[in-house]
C-alpha cells in the first residue's frame, strides 16, 4: 500500500469555472471506509453461535426497543475470545490500511482496541444516535445482513450542515430548504455478511430498526485509539505517548 493519495500543493487549488458558469464542489471529505470479507460459513456460524451464548437471556439495553450491545452488558473485550482474534486481527489489517490512507506515517503511531463488542438487534430494536469521544477509530463488522437493509442500516450524520446556511432548516416540517446533494443530512450503510466499516469515531451514527421479520442483525464494534509507537522516543505533542510509557497515579 503506497501513499497514492497524499496531496501536494497544487491539489490545494480549486479549478476556476468557465465564464457565466455556476459550479458547485465538494470539499472536505468525510473517509467512511468499507472492505468486503469473505467470512467462512462454518467460521461465521460458530461466531453466531458464540455471540447469542454471550447474549445469554438478555435480549435488549434494557429498553426492549434498544439493542442488545456487549459494551453494556459485560462484553466488551471480544479480541480476547479464541474464535474472534483472528478475525479482529483481519479488522485491524484493514483500519491500519484506512490510517495510511489518512496519512499516517505507521512507523510512528500504534494503533490500540479500547473495546470489541457485539451488537444483536432483534427485529425492531434500534440503536439511538451517538458517537463515541472516548475513541479515535471505529470499526463495524457484519455478520449478518444481505445488503438490502432490510435488518436495520448504519445512518450516518454529518458533524455540521454547513450547506443549510440557516442552520436546522434541513429538519423538515414543510419549510422552504428541499433536500438535494449538497443538503442531504444522512447517509445510511446496508449490512452485508461480511463488511467492514471504518469512520472516525466523532461521526454520529445510529442503527435503524431491523425491519425483517425474523433475522437477528449481528455486527461486532470496535473503538480503536491512537498513540505514538513505543518506540517513539519524544511523541508529537499531538499524540498521546505509548501506554506503555504511562503511569498510573
Ligand atoms: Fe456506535
Amino acid at each position: 500500500m503506497g501513499h497514492d493519495n497524499v496531496m501536494d500543493g497544487a491539489d490545494h487549488l480549486l479549478p476556476l469555472p468557465s465564464p457565466g458558469e455556476l459550479v458547485i464542489q465538494p470539499l472536505f471529505p468525510v473517509a467512511l471506509g468499507q472492505v468486503q470479507l469473505r467470512p467462512d460459513p462454518l467460521e461465521l456460524a460458530a461466531q453466531l453461535q458464540a455471540l447469542l451464548a454471550l447474549r445469554g437471556g438478555v435480549c435488549s439495553n434494557p429498553d426492549s426497543g434498544c439493542a442488545w450491545t456487549g459494551d453494556l452488558n459485560g462484553v466488551w473485550q471480544l479480541q480476547r475470545h479464541q474464535l474472534f482474534a483472528g478475525l479482529i486481527a483481519q479488522l485491524l489489517d484493514h483500519a491500519r490500511g484506512y490510517l495510511l490512507k489518512l496519512g499516517f506515517d505507521l512507523g510512528q503511531v500504534a494503533l490500540h482496541i479500547q473495546r470489541c463488542w457485539p451488537v444483536l438487534s432483534e427485529p425492531d430494536q434500534v440503536v439511538g444516535r451517538h458517537h463515541h469521544p472516548n475513541a479515535h477509530l471505529s470499526a463495524v463488522y457484519y455478520l449478518s445482513g444481505d445488503g438490502s437493509g432490510d435488518c436495520g442500516c448504519l445512518r450516518f450524520w454529518p458533524q455540521r450542515q454547513v450547506n443549510e446556511l440557516v442552520p436546522g432548516m434541513a429538519v423538515g416540517h414543510g419549510g422552504p430548504l428541499q433536500p438535494t446533494v449538497w443538503t442531504g443530512s444522512f447517509v445510511d450503510v446496508p449490512p452485508r455478511a461480511g463488511l467492514l466499516v471504518l469512520f472516525p469515531s466523532c461521526l454520529d451514527h445510529a442503527v435503524l430498526p431491523n425491519a425483517s421479520a425474523d433475522e437477528l442483525r449481528v455486527s461486532i464494534s470496535l473503538d480503536l485509539m491512537l498513540s505514538a509507537a513505543a518506540s517513539v522516543q519524544t511523541p508529537p505533542e499531538y499524540l498521546a505517548p505509548h501506554p506503555s510509557q504511562w503511569q498510573e497515579s
